[in-house]
Protein backbone atom coordinates (compact mmCIF):
# COMPACT_ATOMS: atom_id res chain seq x y z
CA UNK A 1 0.00 0.00 0.00
CA UNK A 2 1.08 3.66 -1.01
CA UNK A 3 1.83 5.48 2.16
CA UNK A 4 -0.27 8.75 2.31
CA UNK A 5 1.01 11.95 2.84
CA UNK A 6 -2.00 13.42 6.03
CA UNK A 7 -2.72 16.60 4.02
CA UNK A 8 -3.54 19.80 6.99
CA UNK A 9 -4.41 22.72 4.87
CA UNK A 10 -2.32 24.99 7.14
CA UNK A 11 -0.25 27.02 4.82
CA UNK A 12 1.23 28.97 7.39
CA UNK A 13 3.19 26.06 9.11
CA UNK A 14 6.63 26.24 8.34
CA UNK A 15 9.65 24.23 9.47
CA UNK A 16 11.87 26.54 11.91
CA UNK A 17 15.41 26.16 11.43
CA UNK A 18 17.41 23.74 13.56
CA UNK A 19 19.91 25.25 16.37
CA UNK A 20 23.18 24.82 16.18
CA UNK A 21 23.64 23.15 19.16
CA UNK A 22 20.94 20.77 17.88
CA UNK A 23 23.09 20.07 14.50
CA UNK A 24 26.21 19.81 17.06
CA UNK A 25 24.55 16.82 18.81
CA UNK A 26 23.42 15.41 15.43
CA UNK A 27 26.05 15.48 13.63
CA UNK A 28 28.73 14.63 16.51
CA UNK A 29 28.58 11.01 16.38
CA UNK A 30 30.10 11.00 12.26
CA UNK A 31 32.34 13.36 13.07
CA UNK A 32 33.72 11.13 15.95
CA UNK A 33 34.14 7.89 14.36
CA UNK A 34 36.46 9.95 11.94
CA UNK A 35 38.18 11.51 14.63
CA UNK A 36 38.75 8.06 16.27
CA UNK A 37 39.73 6.80 12.88
CA UNK A 38 42.60 9.28 12.76
CA UNK A 39 43.67 8.16 15.93
CA UNK A 40 42.30 11.06 17.98
CA UNK A 41 40.78 11.45 21.79
CA UNK A 42 37.47 13.44 21.91
CA UNK A 43 37.82 16.27 23.67
CA UNK A 44 34.97 18.09 25.49
CA UNK A 45 34.57 21.53 25.35
CA UNK A 46 31.22 21.65 23.72
CA UNK A 47 28.37 20.60 25.93
CA UNK A 48 26.64 23.23 28.42
CA UNK A 49 25.86 20.13 30.70
CA UNK A 50 25.97 19.71 34.21
CA UNK A 51 29.40 17.42 35.34
CA UNK A 52 28.47 14.05 36.49
CA UNK A 53 31.31 14.28 39.23
CA UNK A 54 28.59 16.98 40.75
CA UNK A 55 25.35 15.06 39.73
CA UNK A 56 25.10 11.95 41.55
CA UNK A 57 21.16 11.53 42.44
CA UNK A 58 21.84 8.84 44.96
CA UNK A 59 22.38 11.54 47.71
CA UNK A 60 19.65 13.72 47.00
CA UNK A 61 17.06 10.95 46.73
CA UNK A 62 18.04 9.22 50.05
CA UNK A 63 17.58 12.61 51.23
CA UNK A 64 14.22 13.26 49.80
CA UNK A 65 13.17 9.88 51.78
CA UNK A 66 14.43 10.70 54.72
CA UNK A 67 12.53 14.44 54.65
CA UNK A 68 9.09 12.75 53.43
CA UNK A 69 9.73 10.28 55.90
CA UNK A 70 10.15 13.16 58.75
CA UNK A 71 7.18 15.16 57.32
CA UNK A 72 5.05 11.58 58.09
CA UNK A 73 6.37 11.34 61.71
CA UNK A 74 4.06 11.67 64.44
CA UNK A 75 5.58 11.29 68.38
CA UNK A 76 8.66 10.89 66.58
CA UNK A 77 7.78 7.82 64.52
CA UNK A 78 6.80 7.66 61.17
CA UNK A 79 3.16 7.16 60.28
CA UNK A 80 2.92 4.53 57.40
CA UNK A 81 -0.73 5.81 56.61
CA UNK A 82 0.75 9.90 56.57
CA UNK A 83 3.85 8.62 54.56
CA UNK A 84 1.26 6.44 52.14
CA UNK A 85 -0.30 10.05 52.21
CA UNK A 86 2.22 12.42 51.55
CA UNK A 87 3.84 10.44 48.42
CA UNK A 88 0.09 9.70 46.94
CA UNK A 89 -0.28 13.14 47.24
CA UNK A 90 3.46 13.76 45.31
CA UNK A 91 2.12 11.24 42.49
CA UNK A 92 -0.84 12.58 42.39
CA UNK A 93 -2.18 15.65 40.08
CA UNK A 94 -1.86 18.70 41.64
CA UNK A 95 -2.62 22.86 41.37
CA UNK A 96 -0.47 24.72 38.98
CA UNK A 97 1.14 26.43 41.58
CA UNK A 98 2.37 23.24 42.88
CA UNK A 99 2.87 22.67 46.58
CA UNK A 100 2.50 26.01 48.90
CA UNK A 101 5.26 24.42 51.30
CA UNK A 102 7.72 24.42 48.67
CA UNK A 103 7.14 27.67 47.35
CA UNK A 104 7.03 28.90 50.54
CA UNK A 105 10.56 27.64 51.71
CA UNK A 106 12.07 28.88 48.71
CA UNK A 107 11.08 32.41 48.70
CA UNK A 108 12.44 31.76 52.27
CA UNK A 109 16.22 30.73 51.62
CA UNK A 110 16.44 32.63 48.09
CA UNK A 111 15.09 35.82 49.33
CA UNK A 112 17.92 35.49 52.10
CA UNK A 113 20.35 34.94 49.41
CA UNK A 114 19.81 37.64 47.67
CA UNK A 115 18.18 40.02 50.43
CA UNK A 116 14.40 40.40 49.08
CA UNK A 117 11.44 39.81 50.87
CA UNK A 118 9.44 37.32 48.78
CA UNK A 119 5.75 36.78 48.82
CA UNK A 120 5.34 32.91 47.50
CA UNK A 121 2.28 33.91 45.74
CA UNK A 122 3.80 35.56 43.54
CA UNK A 123 6.14 32.57 41.80
CA UNK A 124 4.81 30.54 39.24
CA UNK A 125 6.41 26.91 38.75
CA UNK A 126 8.10 26.48 35.52
CA UNK A 127 9.20 23.32 33.64
CA UNK A 128 12.91 24.78 33.95
CA UNK A 129 13.60 28.63 32.69
CA UNK A 130 13.25 27.09 29.34
CA UNK A 131 9.18 26.76 30.78
CA UNK A 132 9.73 30.15 32.15
CA UNK A 133 10.70 31.35 28.64
CA UNK A 134 7.74 29.50 27.08
CA UNK A 135 5.53 31.04 29.06
CA UNK A 136 6.78 34.69 29.10
CA UNK A 137 6.20 34.77 25.19
CA UNK A 138 3.26 32.63 25.15
CA UNK A 139 1.95 35.38 27.11
CA UNK A 140 2.54 38.24 24.71
CA UNK A 141 1.90 36.40 21.63
CA UNK A 142 -1.79 35.45 22.86
CA UNK A 143 -3.42 37.85 21.53
CA UNK A 144 -1.93 37.85 17.89
CA UNK A 145 -0.55 41.25 17.52
CA UNK A 146 2.85 42.03 16.10
CA UNK A 147 5.22 42.06 19.39
CA UNK A 148 8.91 42.23 19.37
CA UNK A 149 11.46 41.04 22.04
CA UNK A 150 14.89 42.48 23.33
CA UNK A 151 17.67 40.13 23.63
CA UNK A 152 21.32 40.71 23.15
CA UNK A 153 23.46 39.46 19.93
CA UNK A 154 24.62 36.66 20.86
CA UNK A 155 21.48 35.37 23.12
CA UNK A 156 20.70 31.88 24.48
CA UNK A 157 20.11 28.79 21.64
CA UNK A 158 16.84 28.45 23.47
CA UNK A 159 15.29 31.59 23.70
CA UNK A 160 15.87 31.80 20.18
CA UNK A 161 14.06 28.53 19.24
CA UNK A 162 11.33 29.71 21.29
CA UNK A 163 10.57 32.92 19.96
CA UNK A 164 11.24 32.43 16.41
CA UNK A 165 8.43 30.07 16.79
CA UNK A 166 5.70 32.58 16.55
CA UNK A 167 5.31 34.36 13.29
CA UNK A 168 3.94 37.39 14.57
CA UNK A 169 7.10 38.04 16.79
CA UNK A 170 10.56 39.53 15.58
CA UNK A 171 13.75 39.97 17.45
CA UNK A 172 15.60 43.13 18.07
CA UNK A 173 18.62 42.22 19.28
CA UNK A 174 21.42 44.54 21.09
CA UNK A 175 25.09 43.98 20.39
CA UNK A 176 26.87 43.89 23.67
CA UNK A 177 30.90 45.14 24.70
CA UNK A 178 32.24 43.90 27.86
CA UNK A 179 30.12 44.79 30.31
CA UNK A 180 26.56 44.43 28.56
CA UNK A 181 24.31 45.48 25.49
CA UNK A 182 25.22 49.05 24.58
CA UNK A 183 23.00 51.11 25.94
CA UNK A 184 22.22 53.02 22.71
CA UNK A 185 21.41 50.69 21.02
CA UNK A 186 19.20 49.15 23.63
CA UNK A 187 16.99 52.26 24.33
CA UNK A 188 17.23 52.62 19.71
CA UNK A 189 16.43 49.33 19.32
CA UNK A 190 13.09 49.29 21.68
CA UNK A 191 12.10 52.60 20.31
CA UNK A 192 12.48 51.18 16.60
CA UNK A 193 10.85 48.09 17.44
CA UNK A 194 7.55 50.35 18.25
CA UNK A 195 8.47 52.66 14.98
CA UNK A 196 7.96 49.36 13.06
CA UNK A 197 4.55 48.72 14.67
CA UNK A 198 5.45 46.12 17.08
CA UNK A 199 4.60 46.16 21.24
CA UNK A 200 7.43 45.57 23.21
CA UNK A 201 6.62 43.95 25.91
CA UNK A 202 10.02 43.06 27.00
CA UNK A 203 14.29 42.45 26.86
CA UNK A 204 15.46 38.39 27.57
CA UNK A 205 19.32 38.23 29.05
CA UNK A 206 21.00 36.05 31.12
CA UNK A 207 22.99 38.90 32.62
CA UNK A 208 25.13 36.28 34.71
CA UNK A 209 27.52 33.67 33.21
CA UNK A 210 25.87 34.97 29.84
CA UNK A 211 25.34 31.86 27.11
CA UNK A 212 26.78 31.90 25.18
CA UNK A 213 28.61 35.09 25.81
CA UNK A 214 30.45 33.86 28.62
CA UNK A 215 30.37 37.00 30.85
CA UNK A 216 28.76 38.28 33.77
CA UNK A 217 27.05 42.34 33.03
CA UNK A 218 28.90 44.82 35.47
CA UNK A 219 26.56 46.76 38.10
CA UNK A 220 26.88 49.89 36.37
CA UNK A 221 25.31 48.55 33.09
CA UNK A 222 22.79 46.81 35.39
CA UNK A 223 21.52 50.03 36.58
CA UNK A 224 21.72 51.59 33.39
CA UNK A 225 19.78 48.51 31.55
CA UNK A 226 17.04 49.33 34.68
CA UNK A 227 16.94 52.89 33.84
CA UNK A 228 16.18 52.27 30.15
CA UNK A 229 13.70 49.25 31.14
CA UNK A 230 11.80 52.00 33.21
CA UNK A 231 11.56 55.01 31.44
CA UNK A 232 10.82 52.65 27.99
CA UNK A 233 7.82 50.72 30.00
CA UNK A 234 9.88 47.39 29.29
CA UNK A 235 10.37 44.33 31.43
CA UNK A 236 13.49 42.70 31.98
CA UNK A 237 13.25 38.63 31.64
CA UNK A 238 16.07 37.97 33.54
CA UNK A 239 17.28 33.92 32.73
CA UNK A 240 19.19 32.79 36.00
CA UNK A 241 20.35 29.16 35.86
CA UNK A 242 23.94 30.47 36.78
CA UNK A 243 23.80 32.72 39.52
CA UNK A 244 25.48 30.26 42.10
CA UNK A 245 27.24 29.19 39.56
CA UNK A 246 29.29 32.02 40.11
CA UNK A 247 33.07 32.73 40.74
CA UNK A 248 32.85 36.16 42.19
CA UNK A 249 34.21 36.67 45.80
CA UNK A 250 30.92 36.84 48.14
CA UNK A 251 31.26 40.84 48.27
CA UNK A 252 31.92 41.67 44.45
CA UNK A 253 28.24 39.17 43.32
CA UNK A 254 26.46 41.07 41.11
CA UNK A 255 22.98 42.03 42.15
CA UNK A 256 20.69 40.53 40.25
CA UNK A 257 18.19 42.31 38.46
CA UNK A 258 14.91 40.87 40.72
CA UNK A 259 17.32 42.16 43.80
CA UNK A 260 17.19 45.86 41.87
CA UNK A 261 13.62 46.24 41.14
CA UNK A 262 11.45 43.14 41.34
CA UNK A 263 8.40 45.33 40.12
CA UNK A 264 10.54 46.00 36.30
CA UNK A 265 11.75 42.13 36.42
CA UNK A 266 11.17 38.85 35.66
CA UNK A 267 13.13 36.66 37.06
CA UNK A 268 13.69 32.93 35.53
CA UNK A 269 14.94 30.83 38.65
CA UNK A 270 16.05 26.82 37.49
CA UNK A 271 16.74 24.09 39.70
CA UNK A 272 19.05 22.84 36.76
CA UNK A 273 22.80 23.53 37.27
CA UNK A 274 22.45 24.15 41.05
CA UNK A 275 20.35 20.83 41.71
CA UNK A 276 19.50 18.66 38.49
CA UNK A 277 18.17 19.18 35.35
CA UNK A 278 16.15 15.91 34.93
CA UNK A 279 13.28 16.68 37.32
CA UNK A 280 12.35 19.78 35.83
CA UNK A 281 11.84 22.13 38.71
CA UNK A 282 12.13 26.22 38.09
CA UNK A 283 10.36 29.13 38.90
CA UNK A 284 9.06 32.74 37.54
CA UNK A 285 9.16 35.03 39.86
CA UNK A 286 7.79 38.77 39.41
CA UNK A 287 6.28 42.17 41.05
CA UNK A 288 5.53 43.80 38.14
CA UNK A 289 2.19 45.23 37.21
CA UNK A 290 0.60 45.20 33.65
CA UNK A 291 -2.44 47.29 32.15
CA UNK A 292 -4.61 44.94 30.38
CA UNK A 293 -7.97 46.24 28.56
CA UNK A 294 -10.16 45.38 32.06
CA UNK A 295 -7.92 47.33 34.31
CA UNK A 296 -4.23 46.69 36.06
CA UNK A 297 -3.14 43.38 37.03
CA UNK A 298 0.19 41.75 38.45
CA UNK A 299 1.84 40.00 35.66
CA UNK A 300 2.27 36.70 37.89
CA UNK A 301 -1.99 36.46 37.76
CA UNK A 302 -1.43 36.67 33.95
CA UNK A 303 1.35 33.98 33.77
CA UNK A 304 -0.15 31.54 36.35
CA UNK A 305 -3.75 31.84 33.39
CA UNK A 306 -1.32 30.60 30.77
CA UNK A 307 0.50 28.18 32.62
CA UNK A 308 -3.01 26.67 33.89
CA UNK A 309 -3.81 26.23 30.02
CA UNK A 310 -0.02 25.04 29.56
CA UNK A 311 1.10 22.94 32.03
CA UNK A 312 -1.53 22.46 33.59
CA UNK A 313 -0.21 20.10 36.38
CA UNK A 314 2.76 20.57 38.07
CA UNK A 315 4.56 17.62 39.08
CA UNK A 316 4.85 17.54 42.86
CA UNK A 317 6.95 14.58 42.94
CA UNK A 318 9.59 16.53 41.57
CA UNK A 319 9.09 19.50 43.55
CA UNK A 320 8.84 18.02 46.78
CA UNK A 321 11.94 16.73 45.98
CA UNK A 322 13.40 20.58 45.25
CA UNK A 323 12.12 20.93 48.38
CA UNK A 324 14.29 18.57 50.30
CA UNK A 325 17.05 19.92 48.44
CA UNK A 326 16.07 23.44 50.78
CA UNK A 327 16.56 21.55 54.36
CA UNK A 328 19.23 20.50 56.33
CA UNK A 329 19.74 17.12 57.72
CA UNK A 330 18.12 17.52 60.78
CA UNK A 331 15.43 18.97 58.29
CA UNK A 332 15.55 22.82 59.01
CA UNK A 333 15.74 24.95 56.47
CA UNK A 334 18.73 25.97 54.96
CA UNK A 335 20.21 29.23 55.73
CA UNK A 336 21.33 29.50 52.28
CA UNK A 337 21.92 27.66 48.83
CA UNK A 338 25.66 29.00 48.98
CA UNK A 339 26.68 25.94 50.49
CA UNK A 340 24.86 24.02 48.08
CA UNK A 341 26.08 25.71 45.19
CA UNK A 342 29.49 25.33 46.96
CA UNK A 343 29.29 21.72 46.08
CA UNK A 344 29.07 21.86 42.47
CA UNK A 345 31.61 25.04 42.46
CA UNK A 346 34.48 22.93 43.79
CA UNK A 347 34.45 21.57 40.14
CA UNK A 348 33.66 24.44 37.72
CA UNK A 349 35.99 26.80 40.15
CA UNK A 350 38.71 24.13 38.93
CA UNK A 351 37.67 23.53 35.74
CA UNK A 352 37.37 27.10 34.93
CA UNK A 353 41.21 27.48 35.98
CA UNK A 354 42.43 25.00 33.96
CA UNK A 355 40.69 26.46 30.90
CA UNK A 356 41.84 30.24 31.82
CA UNK A 357 45.61 28.83 32.51
CA UNK A 358 45.91 27.00 29.30
CA UNK A 359 44.63 29.73 27.40
CA UNK A 360 47.14 32.17 29.26
CA UNK A 361 50.12 29.55 28.42
CA UNK A 362 49.23 28.96 24.90
CA UNK A 363 47.92 32.06 23.47
CA UNK A 364 49.42 34.49 25.92
CA UNK A 365 52.08 34.90 23.58
CA UNK A 366 49.45 35.55 20.69
CA UNK A 367 47.48 38.11 21.65
CA UNK A 368 47.34 40.25 18.59
CA UNK A 369 45.03 37.16 17.62
CA UNK A 370 43.33 35.82 19.87
CA UNK A 371 40.96 36.97 22.96
CA UNK A 372 38.95 34.71 25.04
CA UNK A 373 36.27 35.89 27.95
CA UNK A 374 37.01 35.02 31.42
CA UNK A 375 33.93 34.27 32.70
CA UNK A 376 33.25 35.40 36.54
CA UNK A 377 29.79 32.89 36.50
CA UNK A 378 28.17 30.06 34.36
CA UNK A 379 30.00 27.47 32.26
CA UNK A 380 31.36 29.43 29.00
CA UNK A 381 34.58 31.77 27.50
CA UNK A 382 34.51 32.62 24.12
CA UNK A 383 37.20 32.69 21.90
CA UNK A 384 37.47 35.06 19.11
CA UNK A 385 40.16 35.43 16.31
CA UNK A 386 41.06 38.53 15.74
CA UNK A 387 42.20 38.07 12.07
CA UNK A 388 39.66 38.43 9.79
CA UNK A 389 40.33 36.44 7.42
CA UNK A 390 38.74 32.95 9.73
CA UNK A 391 35.49 31.74 9.63
CA UNK A 392 34.38 29.47 12.02
CA UNK A 393 31.49 28.29 10.43
CA UNK A 394 29.95 24.27 10.06
CA UNK A 395 32.89 23.41 7.91
CA UNK A 396 35.72 25.09 10.88
CA UNK A 397 33.91 22.96 13.40
CA UNK A 398 34.21 19.65 11.02
CA UNK A 399 37.87 20.08 11.10
CA UNK A 400 38.18 20.59 14.31
CA UNK A 401 36.62 17.59 15.76
CA UNK A 402 38.09 15.31 12.78
CA UNK A 403 41.37 16.70 12.64
CA UNK A 404 42.19 17.44 16.25
CA UNK A 405 39.82 15.38 18.08
CA UNK A 406 38.40 19.08 20.01
CA UNK A 407 34.63 19.48 19.85
CA UNK A 408 33.22 22.91 20.63
CA UNK A 409 30.45 25.15 19.51
CA UNK A 410 30.68 28.04 16.83
CA UNK A 411 29.03 31.29 17.80
CA UNK A 412 27.64 32.27 14.51
CA UNK A 413 23.91 31.13 14.95
CA UNK A 414 23.61 32.18 18.82
CA UNK A 415 23.21 35.84 16.57
CA UNK A 416 19.66 36.41 15.82
CA UNK A 417 18.73 37.24 12.40
CA UNK A 418 18.56 40.77 12.20
CA UNK A 419 22.03 40.70 13.67
CA UNK A 420 23.01 38.92 10.65
CA UNK A 421 21.26 41.13 8.68
CA UNK A 422 23.25 43.70 10.10
CA UNK A 423 26.49 42.16 9.74
CA UNK A 424 26.44 38.77 7.35
CA UNK A 425 30.01 37.93 9.46
CA UNK A 426 28.86 38.37 12.69
CA UNK A 427 30.28 35.46 15.07
CA UNK A 428 32.29 33.92 12.23
CA UNK A 429 35.43 34.59 14.07
CA UNK A 430 34.27 33.01 17.68
CA UNK A 431 34.19 30.17 19.12
CA UNK A 432 31.98 29.03 22.34
CA UNK A 433 34.21 27.31 25.01
CA UNK A 434 32.80 24.88 27.80
CA UNK A 435 34.31 23.79 30.54
CA UNK A 436 31.48 22.68 32.46
CA UNK A 437 31.18 19.13 31.31
CA UNK A 438 33.69 16.19 30.74
CA UNK A 439 33.39 12.22 30.53
CA UNK A 440 35.78 11.64 33.50
CA UNK A 441 36.03 12.81 37.64
CA UNK A 442 38.43 13.34 39.91
CA UNK A 443 42.76 13.46 38.38
CA UNK A 444 40.98 12.10 35.07
CA UNK A 445 38.93 15.10 34.40
CA UNK A 446 41.83 17.82 35.35
CA UNK A 447 43.99 15.50 33.16
CA UNK A 448 41.62 15.22 30.26
CA UNK A 449 40.22 19.11 30.66
CA UNK A 450 44.24 20.25 30.03
CA UNK A 451 44.56 18.05 27.14
CA UNK A 452 41.55 19.64 25.90
CA UNK A 453 42.04 23.02 26.05
CA UNK A 454 46.27 22.06 25.00
CA UNK A 455 43.91 20.21 22.06
CA UNK A 456 42.29 23.12 21.43
CA UNK A 457 44.67 26.14 21.46
CA UNK A 458 46.86 23.61 19.43
CA UNK A 459 44.19 23.38 16.66
CA UNK A 460 43.38 26.78 16.40
CA UNK A 461 46.88 28.11 16.36
CA UNK A 462 47.17 25.24 13.42
CA UNK A 463 43.75 26.38 11.72
CA UNK A 464 44.34 30.45 11.99
CA UNK A 465 48.38 30.00 10.68
C1 LIG B 1 20.67 30.74 29.60
C2 LIG B 1 19.97 29.44 29.79
N1 LIG B 1 18.64 29.43 29.94
C3 LIG B 1 17.97 28.28 30.11
C4 LIG B 1 18.63 27.07 30.13
C5 LIG B 1 17.82 25.82 30.28
O1 LIG B 1 17.43 25.73 31.59
P1 LIG B 1 16.38 24.68 32.11
O2 LIG B 1 17.06 23.36 32.20
O3 LIG B 1 16.02 25.21 33.45
O4 LIG B 1 15.22 24.67 31.18
C6 LIG B 1 20.02 27.02 29.99
C7 LIG B 1 20.71 25.74 29.99
O5 LIG B 1 21.78 25.55 29.54
C8 LIG B 1 20.71 28.24 29.81
O6 LIG B 1 22.02 28.29 29.65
Amino acid sequence: MPQSLVSLNAPLLRLQPVSVTRKMAAALPELRAAASKNGLKIHHLGAGYPHPEVTDPRAYLAHQTRYLEHLAQTQGQVDPAALTEILRESFSYTDTLGPVSTRKLFTEVYGRDWNVTMDPEDLIPTVGASGGINLMCSLFERPGTPVAYITDAPTYAGFLARSMLCQHAAIYSVEMDDQGPIMERFQAQIRQARADGYAVPFYYTVPDGHNPAGFSFSPARREAILEVARDEGVLIVEDAPYVYISYAEPQHRPQPFFAMDPAQTVHLFTASKIGFPGPRVGFAYSKAKVAINDGERTLTELLLTEASADTLFQNPYALRGFEAMLVDESFEPLPSLWPVAEGKLVVYRENRQILLDGFERNLGPHRDRFHWTESDAGFFSVLTFRESAIAVDDAFIARLVTEHGVVAIPMYDFYPPDAKRRDPRIGLDQIRVSFCFSESQGEARRHDLRQAVDALCAAVLSLSA
